[in-house]
């Protein structure tokens, strides 16, 4: 268990900052080779930290539309339309202000992190919150020119941490603030 839970953006991203392309397609990402990690950026690690999980509706699509729901952890979704719901598996819909929400969050995370699984919009929010801690980004080698935004804001972070696996670039950032003119 963390000493100091986080609530924190973990994600990949292209070099020019799409989370997706425009059709939600991962195929650029899926295709990338990677190494075993056991530093703080790899899957694993970072996973073994976290206790509750957010996303937005179209991540959530992605998932359920493709693949069996891979978590056991409690899981939000926001969205403001039904969503289809996955037998068994511990998923809560919400919609509206993400600071409300955030202590149910905290407190089914029961010490360990929040882990804001995206979209860039729903980091965004967190972060306009004043509730994202840390963002932490793996970049791939690709770029898309279009697409999903990693985080559509305009913030100054500072930076915690770097790493390397494979062709990814991993960066581990503080949100310090909106972005300082
Ligand atoms: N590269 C990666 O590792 C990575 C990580 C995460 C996601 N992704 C991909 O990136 C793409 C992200 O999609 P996206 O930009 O559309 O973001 P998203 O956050 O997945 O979905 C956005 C939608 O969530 C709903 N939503 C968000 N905040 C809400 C709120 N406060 N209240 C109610 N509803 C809310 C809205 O839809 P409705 O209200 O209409 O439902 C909104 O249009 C997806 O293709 C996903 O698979 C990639």
């Amino acid at each position: 268990m963390n000493e100091q839970m986080r609530t924190i953006y973990y994600t990949a991203t292209t070099l020019d900052g799409f989370l997706a392309d425009e059709q939600d397609s991962l195929d650029w990402l899926l295709k990338q080779p990677l190494d075993d990690d056991a530093s703080e950026f790899g899957y694993d690690t970072f996973f073994a930290g976290v206790g509750a999980l957010v996303m937005g509706s179209t991540t959530y699509r992605w998932v359920v539309d493709r693949h069996e729901w891979p978590y056991t952890l409690p899981s939000w979704v926001l969205s403001s339309r039904p969503q289809p719901s996955v037998e068994g598996a511990d998923i809560r819909f919400a919609q509206g202000d993400v600071a409300a929400l955030h202590p149910e969050l905290v407190a089914a995370a029961d010490g360990k992190d929040v882990w804001v699984v995206g979209g860039g919009d729903l980091a965004g929010q967190f972060a306009d919150a004043g509730l994202l801690d840390e963002v932490m980004v793996s970049i791939a080698p690709v770029t898309l020119g279009a697409g999903r935004p990693l985080l559509p804001r305009r913030y100054d972070l500072e930076l915690l941490s770097t790493g390397r696996n494979a062709g990814f670039l991993c960066a581990r950032y503080r949100l310090a603030g909106p972005l300082a003119t």
